[in-house]
């Protein structure tokens, strides 16, 4: 379809190895790496080679066929009790982004019941996560872009798109039916201080499908939505508890109280894979601390004073309150609460 071109992909499965774009190289460079080994998927995840909740809940899973490869090779008596140690590896790559233990634990439920060799079943498995995420993408863009009304500016955080993905995305799925559908004019696209998603993949995934993008500094986004032409911030999520509060990345929360101060609505998107029910609020969400290094350096560069202490969590949460409007490929939910939440997972509708 016309400016849905999504011909991005962060992450494939070739033949026999897993295909990462590294996507800390981006935009400069287009490289992909290739992994035949768990312990490198857990690396790849660690230093951002991928990232995004959902791309890292895929990449996880190919990561577990990887290891049942290895170890189903190694003891085929055996497998089983070794591939444990992979799925601890994988689980402790990143803690924030319910996904991959959601995708893990979807992949080890099938390490339990598998009776012949599991290669061929795991790998059937996680394409199946695969293939389900981006239709899960097309739905969101379909129920969030008939939300949008008025045809205006939207704003964004981080970069929740194809590459954040198995493809298209969940806020850019939003924001790329959206402009298709004429809805959309113009993307505001956060620059998102320390790692510059905004900035280096979310330019860059808009810029190749034609759609209009503009940057600013994380600072200036109170300043643009008190102008008036940004009528959504669109964002997606890492972990959803049942309260309907939302980890997203770092700076997602002022955004949303800048949104509600300036009567801008506020949409968050995300699969149901991100849904947390175990966490009665946000307060329960662990929230990752990054390297001092991601603000103290710039390009390699120190910039800060030496020896100042630094405070670099990776992401915030943002209340149930401040949220207008949920997107699950269940359904929307209209201001979150614990009700409406459980109704959806349930597959009710009328949210
Ligand atoms: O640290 P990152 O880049 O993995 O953080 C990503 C985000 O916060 C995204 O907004 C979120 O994962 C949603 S992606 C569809």
């Amino acid at each position: 379809m016309a400016n849905e071109n999504d011909g991005v992909r962060a992450v494939s499965w070739r033949t026999d190895v897993l295909e990462l774009l590294d996507q800390r190289l981006l935009p400069g460079k287009v490289r992909y790496r290739r992994l035949t080994a768990a312990a490198e998927v857990a690396q790849a995840i660690r230093s951002m080679v991928v990232r995004g909740a959902p791309a890292i809940g895929i990449a996880a899973a190919y990561g577990v066929v990887l290891a049942a490869r290895v170890r189903h090779a190694e003891a085929p008596d055996r497998w089983r009790d070794l591939i444990a140690e992979d799925l601890a590896l994988l689980a402790a790559a990143r803690p924030t982004a319910v996904n991959l233990f959601w995708a893990l634990r979807r992949m080890g439920q099938l390490v339990e019941r598998v009776e012949t060799n599991p290669v061929a079943s795991l790998l059937a498995e996680a394409r199946a996560i695969h293939q389900e995420d981006i239709a899960a993408n097309r739905r969101m863009g379909e129920l969030g872009a008939a939300l949008l009304g008025e045809r205006s500016a939207v704003l964004t955080h981080c970069n929740a798109g194809a590459l954040a993905t198995g493809g298209y995305g969940t806020a850019l799925g939003v924001i790329r039916r959206g402009y298709a559908a004429g809805l959309i004019e113009r993307v505001y696209a956060d620059e998102t201080r320390p790692w510059l998603q905004g900035a280096r993949l979310t330019a860059w995934e808009l810029m190749r499908d034609g759609i209009p993008v503009t940057l600013l500094a994380d600072a200036a986004a109170g300043a643009l939505l008190r102008q008036g032409k940004v009528k959504w911030v669109i964002v997606g999520a890492d972990r959803i508890a049942a309260s309907g509060d939302v980890a997203n990345k770092i700076g997602t929360y002022h955004l949303a109280i800048a949104a509600r101060y300036h009567g801008v609505r506020f949409m968050v998107v995300a699969p149901t894979s991100t849904v947390d029910m175990s966490l009665n609020d946000g307060t329960a969400i662990p929230i990752e601390q990054r390297a001092a290094e991601e603000l103290t350096t710039l390009g390699g560069q120190t910039v800060a004073a030496a020896g100042a202490e630094v405070w670099n969590p990776s992401f915030d949460v943002t209340p149930a309150a401040l949220i207008d409007a949920l997107v699950t490929e269940r359904g929307v939910v209209l201001r979150p609460d614990p009700e409406k939440m459980a109704g959806m997972m349930a597959g009710e509708t009328n949210h």
